[in-house]
């Protein structure tokens, strides 16, 4: 075994020079196609070297001080410079001249303080300029006049204290103007003059200190579609202002998240009546106190953000007036002070039936004391309904709970997380549409009649996941045969040998989820029928008891069947044992996962179905060599192996195919050199798989031979053992013999003459029709033969015992005609056989013929005869053929074995 490690290193060290070199002779700036990307270099020189041709040039998070323009006239055809996060004070002119293509221009964290008329003068072509995070401060005559494709222009984060950008109209084409986080504090119409022609689609205010509109002031701008003024300290007046500013503008999307808009009123936003404002933000403002028809001038509003408030009451008349609404977000906007229930947040019924194209009712995250019997009535558009973690307890869901949403084409209805412990039978009958059901994260405990689910006729998915327990019956979902997805993941299953199996009525099933449920008793009827089913997850579980072998009646095959089945997860299910069809005739399979369990030895072939393969994880098993015979088919076409944390042997014979395949194949095994790693033998525990050098497995160079010397006293040592251990009977039998030879019994070939047998035939009563008829026939073709058969030359049949061993000893040979019945025949058991080997041992060896006349593994062989094939030459064990033309060859082979001299060679 080679270690390369040392020479890849200083392989590659003296490589990366040389590949630099190749690409460009002074930095390191990666060019792709025309974009260079030279960020991040610490440059403080313009690389002179990049391709002329180049459109994109990054030079951001640099420390460069200018960008001087006879350094770009080679990049001519730059459309995109990004010099942001340097150190620029002054941008040139000329640099916009060399570049007449030049369209966005990133100049953003750096340190302009000014910026003159003659600063873009050039840059004609900028579509946007970004000069947020400089120090600018002042904005004096016009230095953007001349930008008139600018589409994006972002000033933010300067020290701006008007938004007056020009003295006259100009950025006719601007659409987004951004000078969030500078220090407005007055919106004024003549600041606002030089937009005249513009029309905004977003003017982002954000973040200032604006305490001021002056009458008139969003008139000013051409047209202005969105407005945002995100952490301004309005509150409730200066908002009602800000609206009466906004009438009749074209404002449509409104954000006025966090101003401490802490209570609104019927007046509010009076002034945006006479406005399509379509999407209104009021999150996070701690909205307290919400009055009456606050909103009923906003009959457009389509999109509305109310989360992350503290509404303590919401009246039947609150939401007045939106009858346009389409979303409509409410995460966390009640009240979460106190426990007592005086101070949980109310809901009036009625509350939501002004919104009759509501579709979509966030409700997440809130602290709400229950469902009343109205709380949902009008929402007759409502598609999705999002109560996860609404209620400080649900507990037991009746037949009545959601009658307030009888009238609602829900789809989706997700009830996560609201301490529901039990569902009555008709809970969701109301909800004929819905497809979606999620129920996961309750404390539901309860055998499942089937009931709960009456009505949901539409249904596609039900989750159920992390509840407290379910029992399930044969009837469980028999009213819901249209389910294709069922989560039942940790929530304790029981009974789920029943018969016929609870899945049995999902015949369009294809995802199913029972993990963490401690399963340890299914039948293989459990998942029968379910041939649409594509992924299936039974892992942490307690199966591997029905995979062995030693479990009665045989293992279960539970994934019979499963012909679509995609992705398959069995990982932690403590498995030993897989039995070698258990993956049969899953031809569709792309992935399996049979991490932490504690498989060892897979049996060749079990994956030989899995052709199309794509993931496979055996993570953390017991693997100690990986075999052709078992993952040649299935390596072919694996996109990710995971192997990893297998306690691996690295000698030839168990890992040296899998290194072999590791060095060609194009599969994602990652971590190769960190979590593969040898385990045996001794002197390479903890080395990296990849590391062993297969070269020596075909051939072993002399540079291995002080590993040899030190490893062959271990091995020597091991195959002692192990011979006494595996081989002992040939060892005492060998021994047997050199002691008889030692002692000075003679070799007793050359007196044949005192043979009066040519053999003696040793076979089971039972056997005697087959002797006789083929011995009989042998002597009368060849005279020479003479076989001593017990039936012919005893007297009379007579079995004396002394006779058998007379017989024996004058026979210079003894044939043993093996068969079952051979086994079983108590006389050859005890005395037959034992005094023949006694003799053979005397004599030798070869003077022993055995012939088969059917097949007999060579344990019973032992266990009934104390033979084994091994004590023989092989040319004294012959079989007789089972077709009539070997039936010659055979009597040769047999003539062979007689004639040989009785020698031990
Ligand atoms: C610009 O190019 C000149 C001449 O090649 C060089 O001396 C100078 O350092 C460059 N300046 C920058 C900022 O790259
Ligand atoms: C840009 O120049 C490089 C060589 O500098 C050349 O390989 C590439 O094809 C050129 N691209 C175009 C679009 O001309
Ligand atoms: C760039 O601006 C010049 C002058 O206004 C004009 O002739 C040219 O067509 C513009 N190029 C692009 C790509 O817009
Ligand atoms: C509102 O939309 C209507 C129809 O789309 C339009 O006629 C009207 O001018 C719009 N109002 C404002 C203030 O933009
Ligand atoms: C607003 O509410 C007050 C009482 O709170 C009421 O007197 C007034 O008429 C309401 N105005 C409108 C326009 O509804
Ligand atoms: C609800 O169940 C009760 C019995 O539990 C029954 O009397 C009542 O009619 C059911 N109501 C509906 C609307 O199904
Ligand atoms: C239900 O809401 C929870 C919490 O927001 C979320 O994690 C889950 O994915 C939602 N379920 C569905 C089906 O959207
Ligand atoms: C199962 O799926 C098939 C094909 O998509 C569909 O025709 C059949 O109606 C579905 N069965 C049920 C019970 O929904």
């Amino acid at each position: 075994m080679r270690l390369h490690l040392p020479y890849r290193i200083y392989f590659f060290w003296g490589l990366w020079p040389h590949w630099i070199l190749c690409t460009s002779s002074t930095n390191k700036c990666t060019v792709r196609h025309e974009e260079a990307d030279c960020s991040h270099l610490k440059l403080t020189e313009i690389p002179n070297d990049l391709p002329v041709n180049i459109t994109t040039l990054n030079l951001s998070h640099n420390q460069l001080r200018r960008l001087p323009p006879a350094n770009f006239t080679r990049y001519n055809q730059l459309t995109i410079l990004d010099g942001g996060f340097n150190s620029i004070s002054k941008f040139e002119p000329e640099l916009c001249q060399n570049l007449p293509w030049l369209k966005i221009l990133n100049l953003q964290h750096n340190e302009l303080s000014h910026v003159s008329d003659t600063t873009f003068a050039f840059c004609l072509n900028l579509t946007e300029l970004h000069l947020r995070s400089n120090s600018i401060q002042k904005i004096e005559n016009n230095p953007f006049k001349n930008q008139k494709n600018l589409i994006v222009l972002d000033l933010s984060h300067n020290g701006l204290s008007s938004t007056k950008l020009g003295t006259h109209l100009q950025l006719e084409n601007l659409q987004e103007l951004i000078l969030s986080n500078n220090k407005i504090r007055a919106l004024r119409s003549e600041e606002f003059d030089f937009l005249g022609n513009s029309s905004l689609q977003k003017l982002e205010l954000s973040s200032n200190q604006i305490k001021e509109f002056s009458p008139g002031c969003f008139h000013a701008i051409g047209k202005l579609f969105g407005l945002s003024l995100n952490n301004v300290q309005l509150g409730p007046s200066l908002t009602e202002k800000l609206c009466l500013e906004l009438s009749s503008t074209s404002i449509q999307n409104l954000s006025l998240s966090n101003i401490q808009l802490y209570r609104t009123s019927n007046m509010t936003f009076s002034g945006l009546q006479q406005t399509n404002l379509t999407m209104l933000n009021l999150s996070h403002n701690n909205l307290n106190v919400m009055g009456n028809n606050s909103f009923v001038w906003l009959s457009h509003l389509k999109y509305f953000f109310l989360e992350y408030n503290n509404i303590q009451h919401l009246s039947s008349h609150s939401f007045y007036g939106l009858s346009n609404v389409r979303y409509l977000n409410l995460k966390r906007s009640f009240t979460k002070q106190g426990i007592s229930l005086a101070s949980l947040p109310q809901i009036d019924d009625f509350s939501f039936q002004w919104l009759k194209c509501l579709e979509y009712l966030n409700m997440e995250d809130n602290n709400l004391p229950g469902i009343k019997s109205n709380m949902f009535t009008g929402l007759v558009n409502l598609r999705y309904l999002i109560l996860s973690n609404s209620f400080t307890s649900l507990q037991t869901l009746t037949n009545e709970t959601f009658s307030s949403l009888a009238h609602s084409p829900l789809l989706l209805f997700n009830l996560t997380k609201n301490k529901i412990s039990k569902i009555e039978s008709g809970a969701f009958s109301w909800l004929g549409h819905l497809k979606v059901l999620d129920l996961g994260l309750n404390e539901i405990g309860q055998e499942l009649t089937g009931q709960e689910w009456r009505g949901l006729e539409n249904i596609y998915e039900i989750y159920l996941s992390y509840n407290k327990y379910l029992q399930l019956t044969s009837n469980s979902f028999a009213l819901v045969p249209s389910l294709q997805r069922l989560m039942l993941r940790r929530v304790a299953l029981r009974n789920l040998e029943n018969s016929p199996s609870p899945f049995s009525p999902l015949h369009n099933l294809t995802i199913l989820d029972l993990s963490n449920n401690n399963i340890a008793n299914i039948n293989d009827e459990l998942l029968k029928g379910l041939e649409k089913l594509e992924i299936l997850d039974l892992q942490h579980n307690n199966l591997a008891r029905l995979w062995k072998h030693a479990n009665p009646g045989g293992p279960v095959h539970f994934l019979k069947g499963l012909s679509h089945l995609h992705i398959l997860n069995l990982e932690s299910n403590g498995f030993d044992e897989i039995p070698v069809k258990v993956f049969k005739d899953l031809f569709e399979l792309k992935s399996i996962n049979l991490g932490l369990n504690n498989l060892n030895v897979l049996p060749p072939s079990v994956f030989d179905d899995q052709v199309s393969l794509k993931f496979l994880n055996l993570q953390k098993n017991l693997i100690t060599s990986v075999e052709k015979n078992v993952f040649g088919p299935v390596f072919k076409n694996l996109s990710d192996l995971d192997m990893s944390f297998n306690p691996f042997d690295c000698t030839c014979e168990s890992i040296a195919w899998f290194v072999n395949w590791i060095n060609q194949t194009h599969t994602n095994i990652s971590e190769l050199s960190r979590h593969y790693l040898c385990n045996t033998p001794p002197q390479y525990h903890g080395f990296p798989v990849m590391l062993f050098d297969t070269s020596s497995c075909k051939d072993s160079a002399p540079f291995e031979l002080l590993f040899m010397i030190s490893t062959s006293m271990i091995l020597i040592f091991i195959i002692v053992v192990l011979l006494i251990h595996l081989e002992g009977w040939r060892i005492s039998f060998y021994w047997n013999v050199s002691v008889h030879r030692v002692l000075g019994f003679k070799e007793i070939d050359g007196q044949s003459e005192k043979f009066e047998y040519t053999a003696y035939i040793i076979h089971a009563h039972k056997d005697r029709d087959w002797v006789w008829e083929h011995f009989s026939s042998m002597e009368e073709k060849d005279q020479s033969l003479k076989f001593c058969l017990e039936e012919r030359d005893f007297e009379a049949g007579v079995l004396g015992l002394e006779a058998i061993v007379n017989s024996i000893k004058r026979s210079r040979k003894i044939i043993f005609v093996i068969t079952q019945h051979l086994l079983k025949d108590p006389l050859c058991k005890r005395f037959k056989v034992h005094h023949a080997v006694q003799q053979a041992i005397e004599q030798n060896l070869d003077s022993i013929i055995l012939i088969f006349l059917e097949e007999i593994p060579d344990y019973k062989l032992n266990h009934a005869l104390c033979l084994r094939r091994g004590m023989f030459k092989s040319h004294c064990i012959l079989n007789w053929p089972v077709q009539r033309e070997r039936i010659n060859a055979f009597h040769h082979k047999l003539q062979v074995a007689l004639g040989s001299r009785n020698l031990v060679h």
